[in-house]
């Protein structure tokens, strides 16, 4: 047997051990020229059908040992396939990453950061940028990485793991840091912070936490001014369907707003609206035991909106941007709102209460209400964890998309697509007025579930409280604003769905050049 052949058979063992991602401490990021060490592990991309670039010099260095443990080992350079070698050409680890044979968009390129950052071992991860289209390759790589490497171990009281950086090899390094920096680490730090929002327990994550919260998060970045409207001041406003869902809790409402100008003073902003449950119990309509505790991530709407925000705000995006959160604990006390209440909302318009658990677009019809009212905003999009419909509808692959204008419909699911966070559009039907028709009020939050489509109806509650000239549309992300299983960029847990989506609709739509 050949010195080559024993090599590709101890590598395909190792492969076994590796299957699982090995790492997930903080990674700090730096840029570095195409040369490579040879004592640091070192992740080189592999597309399908032959090898290129730095892998392939590697190879012939080593005279064919790569090829020959790729072979052994079965791995193809697949996108998702990973294989570590040891000792070859000199190099202490090597991690083959497949890539696959489609052209690298951005969401491969963050994924194969993911990929090599989460399975390679050691403090100092080194990686190369592979040959890509895109402008910002090293950019995506790197947040790639960051993203897939994100967790949430501030409750376990065991020894932090040890922090890691990682490498990223490109032509110019330089360039390609400053751009990171400038343009691209701010979303990952927007998704960052959401994610921590969402993933926070609701005793340790109320209303007036999350302000402050995003106070401290905003603090020093730069064209920023947050209000927080207590419950004195909704009264004020009228806003009896944000204020009827928070009373039933010891935790007062807010309406967080979060305004950031980076265009002209009277340029009109874009606004997202979020849904920001801080916990839903369903209320008196109470939801069954098992699973409740999900529900701390009904909040992820406002997390996101927000964190989409701090992250135009952060890479001083040429735009006018304003995140609002409507801040609720949907809880059952001798104080709450029962199912066949009426509320009169900000509008003027009254809501009859079907199920306390509708209480989303309760909270929504106020913030939108206030969205236009205030902002006269060139676009709207409202983010909520809404329906458990979309859920049985799309699963994890899709967020519910619900708009009255096909030209944005097209504009939101192309930068959901660039962004790796899919949308899918359901249509909001005419007959939908009627299944929310009341007897007694001006509409119901809910219509009667085998007649009505649940997350249409959701959005048409929404949406009687949008004008229709307003440029508005509804993601219903209660299908993926959680995750039981990990996808190479959304670790396990929240996602922060939207905000990676909203900065590319910015970046496609929005911003003055
Ligand atoms: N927050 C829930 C929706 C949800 C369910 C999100 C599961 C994520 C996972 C929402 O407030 C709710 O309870 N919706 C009800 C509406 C119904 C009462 C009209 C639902 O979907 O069952
Ligand atoms: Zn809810
Ligand atoms: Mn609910």
């Amino acid at each position: 047997m050949s010195m080559f052949r024993m090599a590709a058979l101890s590598v395909a063992a190792a492969f076994a051990l590796s299957a699982a991602p090995v790492s997930a401490a903080p990674l700090a990021v730096e840029f570095a020229g195409p040369d490579l060490p040879r004592d640091e592990t070192v992740a080189l991309p592999v597309a399908e059908g032959g090898l290129t670039g730095p892998v392939a010099a590697i190879n012939a260095e080593a005279q064919g040992a790569v090829e020959q443990a790729m072979q052994a080992a079965g791995f193809k350079g697949k996108a998702g396939e990973v294989l570590p070698l040891y000792g070859v050409a000199g190099y202490r680890a090597l991690l083959l990453v497949g890539v696959g044979r489609d052209a690298l968009t951005r969401v491969a390129l963050e994924d194969y950061g993911a990929r090599a950052a989460t399975r390679a071992t050691g403090e100092r991860v080194h990686v190369v940028v592979p040959e890509s289209a895109e402008a910002d390759a090293p950019s995506h790589v790197a947040n790639g990485a960051l993203l897939g490497s994100y967790s949430f171990d501030k409750y376990r009281t065991k020894e932090p793991a040890a922090a890691r950086t990682l490498v990223v090899h490109t032509a110019a390094p330089d360039a390609a840091a400053q751009r990171y920096r400038q343009s691209w680490q701010p979303v990952a730090e927007g998704v960052a912070f959401a994610r921590t929002l969402v993933n926070e327990p609701a005793n340790a994550l109320w209303p007036e936490e999350f302000v402050e919260r995003t106070r401290a998060a905003f603090k020093g970045v730069k064209g920023v001014t947050i209000e927080a409207l207590d419950v004195p001041a909704m009264e004020k406003l009228g806003m009896g369907a944000l204020l009827g869902v928070g009373q039933g809790s010891k935790r007062p409402p807010r309406l967080l707003v979060v305004r950031y100008q980076g265009a002209g003073a009277d340029d009109a902003p874009v606004v997202f609206a979020g849904k920001g449950i801080t916990f839903d119990s369903g209320g008196i309509s109470l939801k069954p035991g098992a699973g409740m505790g999900q529900m701390k991530y009904d909040m992820t709407g406002a997390a996101s909106a927000t964190g989409a925000v701090l992250a135009l705000a952060k890479r001083e995006a040429k735009v006018n941007a304003v995140a609002i959160a409507a801040l609720a604990e949907n809880m059952p006390d001798g104080n709450a709102i029962r199912p066949g209440d009426v509320l009169k909302t900000m509008s003027g318009k009254t809501i009859e209460v079907i199920s306390t658990d509708a209480e989303g677009r309760l909270v929504l019809a106020d913030a939108v209400t206030y969205a236009q009212a205030r902002f006269r905003p060139r676009l709207l999009v409202d983010l909520a964890t809404l329906t458990g419909a979309v859920r049985s509808a799309l699963g994890d692959d899709y967020a519910g998309l619900f708009t009255r204008h096909d030209a944005l419909a097209e504009q939101v699911s192309s930068a959901g697509k660039k962004a790796g966070e899919d949308v899918w559009r359901l249509p909001l039907h005419p007959d939908y007025a009627k299944g929310i028709a009341s007897t007694i009020a001006d509409l119901k939050g809910g219509a009667d579930g085998r007649a009505y489509p649940g997350a249409g109806i959701g959005a048409q509650v929404i949406g009687t409280f949008v004008a229709e000239e307003t440029p508005w549309v509804h993601l219903d992300i209660a299908s993926v604003a959680w995750l039981d299983i990990a996808q190479p960029t959304k670790p396990a847990g929240a996602t922060a769905f939207g905000v990676r989506l909203l900065d590319q609709l910015v970046r496609d739509h929005y911003e003055a050049r």
